[in-house]
């Protein structure tokens, strides 16, 4: 059995379904992990689904995802935009990294434009609500397949 496919949510993204839901959706974060977790099972894989407010435990999962983990899913929320401690975690990660946004920040204000975890990340999913999360894991699963 291959080992999990870690996704981590940042800052805000336990708020999901009630913060700006015009933007970000009405789906709570756990139909996000929901769908993540059934994407996953009909690709014979599993997720660990993790969600913090602060830099330094998403930094302490990604560190442990070096280990524990075949490829990490993230939305860093706000923190992509301002964390070189996230990038930093993410270069030295050593597994696939698929950088995911529920919104198109790219469309957004100029600050969203610029993301430090791109520059970590092999890919990037953005837009499509919960369903970039699901394509993200779909990703990570295909750049992960067991041989
Ligand atoms: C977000 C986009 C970020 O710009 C924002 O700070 C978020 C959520 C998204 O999923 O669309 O908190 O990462």
């Amino acid at each position: 059995m291959s080992k999990p496919i870690y996704v981590l949510s940042g800052p805000n993204l336990n708020l999901l379904g009630v913060r700006e839901p015009e933007i970000y959706g009405h789906q709570t974060l756990d139909d996000v992990k929901r769908l993540c977790e059934a994407r996953a099972a009909a690709l014979g894989r599993s997720v660990v689904f993790r969600q913090s407010n602060h830099e330094g435990e998403l930094i302490d999962w990604i560190q442990e995802a070096r280990t524990e983990a075949s490829a990490v899913v993230i939305n860093p929320a706000g923190y992509g935009h301002t964390s070189v401690a996230i990038l930093d975690a993410l270069k030295a990660v050593g597994v696939p990294v698929i950088e995911c946004h529920l919104s198109n920040p790219a469309s957004r204000e100029a600050f969203r434009r610029k993301t430090y975890v791109s520059l970590a990340a092999t890919g990037l999913v953005s837009g499509f609500g919960a369903a970039s999360y699901e394509l993200a894991v779909e990703a990570a699963a295909g750049l992960t397949r067991p041989a």
